[in-house]
């Protein structure tokens, strides 16, 4: 009883959420599947269901202030275009090389974003949360954090975006750092993952924080800041062992460990064997982002074996994983026993 309350005492103190001696539930810009996502709703509800771990994807606003989002461009998480006052801000730019049309955090306010209210993105799809479009505000960080804290679970900020904001003089990597320093979180046991899909920052990063580096890998493609020629060069045995020199470990997406029903790659061995960690993401409960083997009728929006989907991963030898559905993943997770 005495070490029970010596420990509590101690997690209280350090502010240490649970232990992660088992893969972690990543809760997917919160429970994104039941909730308009990055909103405090969104991340209350993943925590309620098992999530270890919060994320929130960020990008900052015109007065600096970080807001989880998952791109910039708000029109298609926010009811921005029912605003007339903000009608004159609707614009294209090129982010990473593409053309984006809308609205942009970064030529708005804090004060101003926070008269927007979130909507759900994927309303085809989840028709349900659609109930909840108008109800909340977009969260700052700051916020996330204290959330985080409040419910003792872990947070996985995402940096989107780094070289682009950097160019426009609101980089995110400064601040980011500053408040997990204000938040006592700047240590390398506090329970925070960094992840970016961008190297440069992430290296940075390495000389600014102590907590853990996650260096997101995607199917296909290139770093946006050209540090490599591509994803898959970066997840070769070559390309691990460099990755390893800066960053905890590696967020790759699920098709590199395993595509559908084909065969597994090597990829949690060659970077295990790099002393990486391996968070895949991302696992959706809906049909459209099952493999076929795992689908439930033909309806894209109706739920396929989504566990069973997670527990493929897990036999893999995952050490986490990203779900928009935190409840679904906690029951994989806690279901799974190695062989
Ligand atoms: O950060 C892991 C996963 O979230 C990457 O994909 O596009 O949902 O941020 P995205
Ligand atoms: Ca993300």
């Amino acid at each position: 009883m005495i070490l029970l309350a010596l420990a509590l005492a101690l997690q209280a103190a350090t502010g240490q959420a649970a232990a992660m001696d088992r893969p972690i539930v990543i809760a997917h810009r919160g429970a994104s599947g039941y909730r308009p996502e990055h909103t405090l709703a969104a991340y209350e509800l993943a925590i309620d269901q098992g999530a270890d771990v919060i994320e929130p994807d960020l990008v900052p606003t015109k007065d600096g202030a970080l807001v989880a989002r998952h791109e910039n461009e708000i029109g298609e998480t926010t009811d921005v275009a029912k605003h007339a006052e903000f009608a004159a801000r609707r614009t294209t730019k090129t982010i990473d090389g593409r053309e984006v049309t809308g609205w942009f955090t970064e030529d708005f306010t804090l004060a101003e974003l926070k008269t927007l209210r979130a909507k759900e993105r994927l309303p085809q799809l989840r028709s349900s949360n659609t109930r909840y479009d108008g109800r909340y505000e977009i969260p700052t960080f700051a916020e996330v954090i204290a959330l985080a804290k409040r419910r003792r679970v872990g947070i996985y900020p995402e940096t989107k975006h780094p070289t682009y904001f950097a160019a426009i003089g609101l980089g995110t990597d400064a601040p980011l750092v500053a408040a997990l320093k204000q938040a006592g979180w700047d240590r390398a046991d506090a329970p925070v993952f960094l992840q970016s899909f961008e190297v440069k920052n992430l290296q940075a990063l390495k000389g600014m924080t102590k907590v853990r580096l996650i260096q997101l890998l995607d199917a296909g493609g290139a770093p946006a800041d050209g540090a490599a020629p591509s994803y898959a060069a970066m997840a070769t045995t070559a390309g691990l062992k460099e990755i390893a020199r800066y960053a905890w470990g590696i967020g790759p997406a699920k098709a590199m460990i395993r595509d559908g029903d084909a065969a597994p790659s090597t990829l949690v061995a060659d970077a295990h064997a790099a002393g990486l960690k391996v968070h895949p993401w991302t696992f959706r409960a809906e049909n459209v982002f099952q493999p076929p083997s795992l689908r439930t009728g033909s309806e894209p929006g109706r739920h396929g074996r989504v566990e069973e989907e997670i527990a493929r991963h897990l036999a893999l030898g995952v050490d986490g994983f990203f779900t928009d559905f935190p409840l679904e993943g906690a029951r994989a997770r806690d279901r799974f026993r190695p062989r």
